[in-house]
């Protein structure tokens, strides 16, 4: 949520550089961009409203800088407006922020006589950075007396005017790392996947990095702080061996990232059938063998796939499997017990709401493990027990396709390890099917599929029983999502209780009917759509198709036949292909969805 990248470099200009690494960022949110520059003119900043691009088409030609740092944003205090655009700047202090300060009003009122310019909470920041480099005149000091002050959660990078080669960075909560490329270039980012660099350091809380040039040379070098202890001490840091490649933010010959990922799941899943087979998810299976039920906590998508967890753990391994959403899992006093495993699925691993969630598990004494798409992620640094990866490797598309289904890999992967210890034979019958997921998932690419759009449809139901249930849940948050046409999932048999109100010859409803040991029920649930003048969209197999004869009202896509394991996965992409389309006939971004952004940073 909101995207920061700074840029030292020993070349005399990373304006270029720096809007590259900036729209690598965009998917973190896009309201608004700004940039500030420490150039030959002194502190100079630019902002624009929208995309990175609208930025890169008002920056002056000869702007140039060897130092800067830029930020794309997801408004959270204060519109999407250029006022409220990052870097907030008082003419001294530029800062880019990721995070909230909570205390801003306590803050404002030790600053009476400033007259604010912006309605966010970073403004408080610039200010109190300012009035204490006119005391101290070391703007060290006064980032260290302004991160003081501060109550809530931030990711900084600070310019000073009177300090023309240096660059600050701060943080607490929101992930900030610093990298280094081979050609000298020294990065701060909130998002080092997508950063070209050979070597990266994740910050800590409360630890600060200082860029500085060399004297006498062209180069800047790194090094560290910390405040901890209210203190200011040079710490050690040990770079590390980033594994980035350019081709990761590269669309390639793809029209955008949704499509890009969406193709990549066969070797995303073929990642966690091969984990499976090399062990790794043996530890966590057998620390599941103790346990009497597992807790999954995550958000949105996440959420759904936990869900679809859910069903595998009780069905497969008679495992009791409670899954909730973050946000209320916090504040309604749970019972963890004693015996149980909690997950944490995310794919960012950096959702204020889950994280939120592991500080309430870890007040109880659970014991829990995190399965997310970033290893360097706060989540993955917390986890008490299991860390499990993801491996989609960076996903760019604001609106998850790839990290969806690689979280319903690990977990089936989980609880087909688990049955390996219970019950072998039937963990080979489930291991069979889901080895046959990426060529089924290729054979699901090959087709088409198209929403009818009926004008002035008020809504759209998505259906499903079982598994599909779940399904059906994601699959109407995609509509969502890219579309923004509302759309609602709910478990088949529950239609009759109170949504079928809303049949009409104007509805549209997908239904979502694998020809498995529910198929005639989900087949009802068609047929009172039809009967009411309802028109149907019908996922199913060709077993399905041959008994579904009713062709009036309705539009079947014929789906590879698959079995329990298996059918998650097809008739996922069946739901994420279907919005992919709908966005294109409607000429909405994909990957870009308004208000959304990648990582959600604030509860
Ligand atoms: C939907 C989507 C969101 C995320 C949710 C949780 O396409 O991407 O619903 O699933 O914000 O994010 P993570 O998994 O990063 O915790």
């Amino acid at each position: 949520m909101c995207g920061i990248v700074a840029i030292a470099s020993p070349r005399t200009n990373i304006v270029e550089s720096l809007l590259d690494a900036l729209t690598a960022l965009e998917y973190r949110g896009y309201d608004s961009a700004g940039l500030a520059l420490l150039s030959p003119r002194g502190l100079v900043r630019h902002r624009a409203v929208g995309k990175v691009k609208n930025l890169r088409d008002t920056l002056p030609a000869l702007e140039a800088a060897p130092i800067g740092m830029a930020h794309t944003r997801w408004a959270v205090m204060g519109a999407a407006t250029e006022a409220n655009a990052h870097p907030q700047f008082d003419g001294e202090t530029a800062v880019v922020h990721n995070g909230i300060i909570e205390n801003v009003g306590e803050l404002k009122s030790m600053l009476p006589d400033i007259i604010w310019e912006s309605q966010t909470d970073t403004e408080v920041v610039v200010h109190l950075v300012s009035s204490f480099v006119r005391k101290e005149r070391d703007l060290l000091a006064a980032i260290k007396s302004t991160v003081q002050l501060l109550k809530g959660t931030f990711a900084l990078v600070i310019l000073h005017k009177d300090f023309p080669d240096m660059l600050v960075a701060t943080k607490r909560i929101n992930p900030l790392s610093v990298g280094k490329s081979n050609t000298g270039d020294l990065f701060v980012t909130s998002d080092i996947a997508v950063i070209p660099v050979e070597q990266y350091i994740d910050l800590e809380d409360d630890d600060v990095c200082v860029m500085r040039k060399r004297v006498g040379e062209g180069d800047f070098f790194a090094e560290f702080y910390t405040f901890r202890h209210n203190k200011l001490e040079k710490i050690e840091k040990t770079w590390k061996d980033a594994n980035q490649t350019a081709t990761v933010t590269s669309i390639g010959d793809y029209k955008n990232f949704t499509i890009k990922e969406i193709h990549e799941q066969p070797n995303v899943i073929q990642k966690s059938i091969n984990a499976l087979n090399r062990g790794d998810y043996i530890p966590i299976a057998q620390e599941m063998m103790n346990k009497s039920a597992i807790n999954i906590i995550a958000c949105g998508s996440s959420f759904y796939a936990g869900l679809i967890g859910k069903y595998w753990l009780e069905r497969f391994g008679r495992l009791l499997t409670n899954v909730e959403i973050s946000s209320e899992f916090n504040y309604r006093y749970p019972v963890i017990t004693k015996n149980s495993l909690t997950l944490f699925i995310s794919q960012s691993g950096e959702t204020l709401d889950t994280l939120k969630a592991m500080e309430v598990v870890r007040a109880e004494q659970g014991d829990f493990a995190v399965i997310t798409n970033v290893l360097q992620s706060t989540m993955a640094k917390a986890a008490t027990r299991h860390l499990l990866d993801l491996g989609a490797g960076p996903e760019l598309s604001v609106v998850s396709t790839k990290a969806f289904t690689a979280q319903l890999a690990v977990l089936i992967g989980v609880v087909i390890q688990y049955l390996k210890f219970k019950d072998p034979r039937a963990a080979d019958i489930l291991q069979e099917d889901f080895e046959r997921v990426p060529g089924l998932l290729s054979q699901v690419m090959g087709q088409n599929y198209h929403l009818p759009l009926i004008p002035n449809a008020s809504s759209i139901l998505y259906l499903g029983r079982g598994i599909c249930y779940p399904i059906a849940l994601e699959g109407a948050l995609k509509l969502k999502e890219t579309t923004y046409i509302h759309a609602e999932g709910y478990p088949g048999g529950e239609m009759k209780h109170g949504p079928i109100a809303l049949i009409d010859a104007r509805a549209v409803s997908v239904i979502l009917a694998p020809h498995n040991e529910l198929f005639n029920k989900i087949v009802s649930n068609a047929h009172e759509v039809i009967a009411r003048g309802g028109h149907v969209v019908f996922f199913t197999d060709a077993a399905g198709n041959a008994e579904f004869t009713q062709r009036a009202n309705s539009t079947a896509y014929v789906m590879p036949s698959s079995g329990p394991v298996s059918e998650a996965f097809v008739y996922s992409l069946g739901m994420q292909a279907l919005a992919y389309d709908a966005a294109g006939g409607l000429g909405c971004d994909p990957d870009r969805p308004r208000n959304l952004a990648k990582s959600v940073t604030v509860e």
